[in-house]
C-alpha cells in the first residue's frame, strides 16, 4: 500500500487570510488527507508558514515590530486558526526553522558545485541615508503613467501598471523617505534554469494526462515563453544566509565571490519550496522530541522525501493557480539540479546523492471570489479566516468551500448562495436524518439499536445503491474531484432519507414491529456509516455523529469489496440523539453580515 505525502502551498506569514486562501489549498489538502487516513494508508500532511522575503519585512515594519517577532506570532495565530478550520497537519512548520536554513544551504551548496548557479552582477537601488539596498517595493515615486505621487518600485497602485524603480520620477526610499538614492552593482546568484527546459518539458508532457488542464497549461505557457535563469539571492537581511564560503569549486573550478556575496540572503521563492521537505525534518525532530528522544538519524524524514526509501511514496501538492509556475518549473529546477550533475560537454548524468522526490499529483485551484470581485483586506471585502470562525463553527464553511471548489474555474462566494446550500444539505439533509432516527429510537426503541426482524427487499436495494454511491464518492475522492464528491456524498444522505420517508418505521411500528425494529437497526447504520464518510468534509459534526451511535472517531473509510456496508453497529449498543446538529442560517443573520462584509455592490 503506497504513502501518501500532501503538502498545501505554505501561507505567507504577513497578512490575513481570506475564505480563498483556504479553499485554494489548505481544505482540499486536508479533505484529501483525513479521506487517506480513513483508508489506512500512512499519510502526511505537511504545511508552514513562508516568512522569509519583502512582505514580511514590510508588515513587520507596518505593525513596529522586530520582523522575527512578527513572525513568530503570525505563525502562532495562522496554525491556532487552521486548528479552528480542523485542517489535520501533522505538521505545520516555519521556513525560518533552522531545518530549512540548513537545507536550502545544504541545496544551494549543491547547486553550485555541480555547475548549476551562476554569479551575475546585476543594477539594484542602493539608500546612501539608510545604508541598504531597496528592493523594489521599498523605492516609491511618482508614477510615469498617471501621476500618482506614491507609486511603488514595482507597481502602481492607481493604475496598476507593472514599473521598474529606474521608472519612477523622484524616486525615494520608502523607509527614510531618503531621495539620496542610487544605482549600484550587487552580485547575485542565478540558477541556470534554462538548461533544464528540456528536462522539464519532457516531464511535463508526461503528466498531461494525470495533472489537470490548469496546471499543465500554465507549465507549458512558462516554458512556451522561454525559461529564463533565475535570480536565486536578494539584498534583504531577513532570510536565509548565502553561506558561499562553505562552497567548494565549481565542475569549472571557480569558487564563490564570498566577499561580493556577503550579507546577502537566498530569495523567498527558492526556500520556501525546500520548506516541504524542511518541515517534514521539523516534524521529524518533534516527534522524537515529544517522545522524549534525541533528534532522530536523517532517515527519519528523508525517507518520504529520497529515493530508494521514498518509492512506495505518492507526493500530492495543492496550491491555488498564481503557485503553479513556481511549482512546475522552479522547485523542480532546484531538484533536477540536486539529483544530477553537469558535466563539462553540457550533457547531465544523475549525481552520487540518492535523489529527491518530485511531485506525483499536482492539484492547482482557481480563485474563489466574493461576489464576482476580489476579496480585500483594504477594502475590507469578504470574510477572512479569523471572522468566519466567529460567525458559525467550522463545518459550515469547510462544506460549503468544498461543495463550491474553484476546480475547473473561479467561483464565487455569496451569502445568499452560502445560506441556501448549508441550510438544505446539512440542516434539512443529514442533520434532519440524523435527530429523526436517533430521536424515534430514543423515545420508542429505549434508546438501543432495534434486534430482530429480517432485511427485506427495501433493505436489500438501499444496500445496492449505498454501495454504488459509496464507490463513486471515493472514486472522485481518489481522482480529487472534490465538487463532485460533495455531489456523491449529499446524494447518500439523500438516500438515507427516502429510506426512512419509505420504510417508515413509525408507520410499521403500530402493525409490524419487526418490520420497523429493520426500518430503525437500518436507519441508524446509515448514521454510522455516514460518520465515517463525512468525516474528510465535516469532521466535527462527524464527531458528535459517531459519539451519538457509539462509534470511535475517527473511523475506518468503509470497505468496498461487495460486502454489507450497513451491517456496523451491533444490536442493543445504546445510542443518543445529539443536540441539533446544524442550526439553520437565517436571513436576518444573511443581512447583518452583507452590511459587515459587503454584498454585491462593490464587487470588482
Ligand atoms: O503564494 C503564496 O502564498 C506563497 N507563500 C506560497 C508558497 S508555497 C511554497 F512554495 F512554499
Ligand atoms: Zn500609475
Amino acid at each position: 500500500m503506497s504513502r501518501i505525502l500532501i503538502t498545501s502551498a505554505l501561507p505567507y506569514a504577513a497578512g490575513a487570510k481570506h475564505l480563498g486562501n483556504l479553499a485554494g489549498s489548505m481544505l482540499p489538502a486536508d479533505v484529501y488527507a483525513r479521506f487517506q487516513r480513513s483508508r489506512g494508508r500512512e499519510t502526511l500532511y505537511i504545511c508552514a508558514t513562508d516568512e522569509h522575503g519583502t512582505p514580511a519585512e514590510l508588515a513587520a515594519a507596518d505593525a513596529g515590530m522586530a520582523v522575527s517577532e512578527f513572525c513568530a506570532q503570525a505563525h502562532t495565530k495562522l496554525h491556532a486558526i487552521g486548528r479552528g478550520f480542523g485542517l489535520s497537519f501533522d505538521h505545520f512548520g516555519r521556513s525560518s526553522s533552522p531545518q530549512n536554513h540548513r537545507l536550502t544551504q545544504r541545496f544551494a551548496q549543491q547547486l553550485w558545485e555541480a555547475g548549476f548557479i551562476e554569479e551575475r552582477v546585476t543594477q539594484q537601488v542602493y539608500s546612501n541615508a539608510d545604508k541598504r539596498f531597496l528592493p523594489d517595493r521599498y523605492v516609491i515615486g511618482t508614477c510615469p503613467h498617471c501621476g500618482y505621487e506614491a507609486a511603488r518600485g514595482d507597481q502602481c497602485e492607481n493604475c496598476t501598471r507593472v514599473l521598474d524603480p529606474a521608472d519612477l520620477i523622484h524616486p525615494r526610499s520608502a523607509i527614510s523617505g531618503s531621495t539620496e538614492i542610487e544605482i549600484r552593482d550587487s552580485k547575485h546568484l542565478f540558477l541556470r534554469q534554462s538548461l533544464f527546459a528540456g528536462k522539464l518539458r519532457t516531464w511535463i508532457e508526461a503528466k498531461r494526462d494525470r495533472w489537470p488542464l490548469l496546471v499543465t497549461s500554465i507549465a507549458l505557457k512558462w516554458l512556451d515563453e522561454g525559461l529564463q535563469d533565475r535570480g536565486i539571492t536578494r539584498d534583504l537581511e531577513w532570510g536565509v544566509p548565502v553561506n558561499a564560503f562553505e562552497w567548494g569549486p565549481n565542475p569549472d573550478g571557480q569558487t564563490p565571490d564570498i566577499e561580493g556575496l556577503a550579507g546577502k540572503v537566498f530569495y523567498v521563492w527558492f526556500d520556501a519550496p525546500i520548506e516541504y521537505i524542511a518541515a517534514t525534518w521539523e516534524w521529524a525532530d518533534a516527534q522524537a522530541a515529544e517522545a522524549g528522544r534525541d533528534p532522530p538519524a536523517d532517515e527519519a524524514w528523508e525517507r518520504w522525501w529520497r529515493q530508494p526509501a521514498a518509492a512506495d511514496v505518492t507526493y500530492v501538492e495543492f496550491m491555488g493557480k498564481d503557485n503553479v509556475p513556481f511549482h512546475t518549473v522552479g522547485f523542480p529546477c532546484t531538484l533536477f539540479g540536486i539529483n544530477e550533475t553537469l558535466a563539462s560537454d553540457g550533457t547531465f548524468t544523475p549525481s552520487n546523492n540518492a535523489p529527491w522526490k518530485l511531485v506525483d499529483q499536482l492539484k492547482g485551484l482557481n480563485w474563489l471570489n466574493y461576489y464576482g470581485g476580489k476579496f480585500s483586506t483594504s477594502q475590507k471585502r469578504g470574510v477572512f479566516m479569523d471572522q468566519a470562525l466567529d460567525l458559525l463553527p467550522a463545518d459550515y464553511w469547510r462544506w460549503w468551500l468544498t461543495a463550491n471548489m474553484p476546480e475547473s474555474a473561479d467561483s464565487s462566494f455569496t451569502w445568499e448562495q452560502f445560506q441556501d446550500q448549508t441550510n438544505a444539505d446539512l440542516a434539512d439533509v443529514l442533520g434532519n436524518f440524523v435527530n429523526r432516527i436517533l430521536k424515534f429510537t430514543e423515545t420508542r426503541f429505549d434508546g438501543a439499536v432495534p434486534a430482530g426482524g429480517l432485511d427485506g427487499p427495501l433493505e436489500a436495494r438501499l444496500d445496492a445503491d449505498v454501495l454504488a454511491k459509496l464507490r463513486e464518492l471515493t472514486e472522485n475522492l481518489e481522482s480529487r474531484e472534490f465538487r463532485k464528491a460533495c455531489a456523491s456524498l449529499r446524494q447518500l444522505w439523500v438516500l438515507g432519507n427516502g429510506y426512512l420517508t419509505e420504510a417508515a418505521p413509525w408507520t410499521a411500528l403500530k402493525t409490524d414491529p419487526e418490520r420497523a425494529a429493520v426500518a430503525v437497526r437500518t436507519g441508524l447504520n446509515l448514521v454510522a456509516l455516514f460518520a465515517r464518510v463525512s468525516e474528510p468534509f465535516i469532521p466535527f459534526a462527524s464527531e458528535t455523529v459517531a459519539l451519538s451511535v457509539g462509534e470511535a472517531f475517527p473511523g475506518r473509510w468503509p470497505s468496498l469489496d461487495g460486502s454489507r456496508v450497513l451491517d456496523i453497529l451491533p444490536p442493543g449498543r445504546a445510542v443518543k440523539a445529539p443536540d441539533v446538529l446544524f442550526r439553520k442560517v437565517e436571513d436576518a443573520q444573511v443581512a447583518e453580515w452583507r452590511e459587515r462584509f459587503g454584498g454585491p455592490e462593490g464587487a470588482a
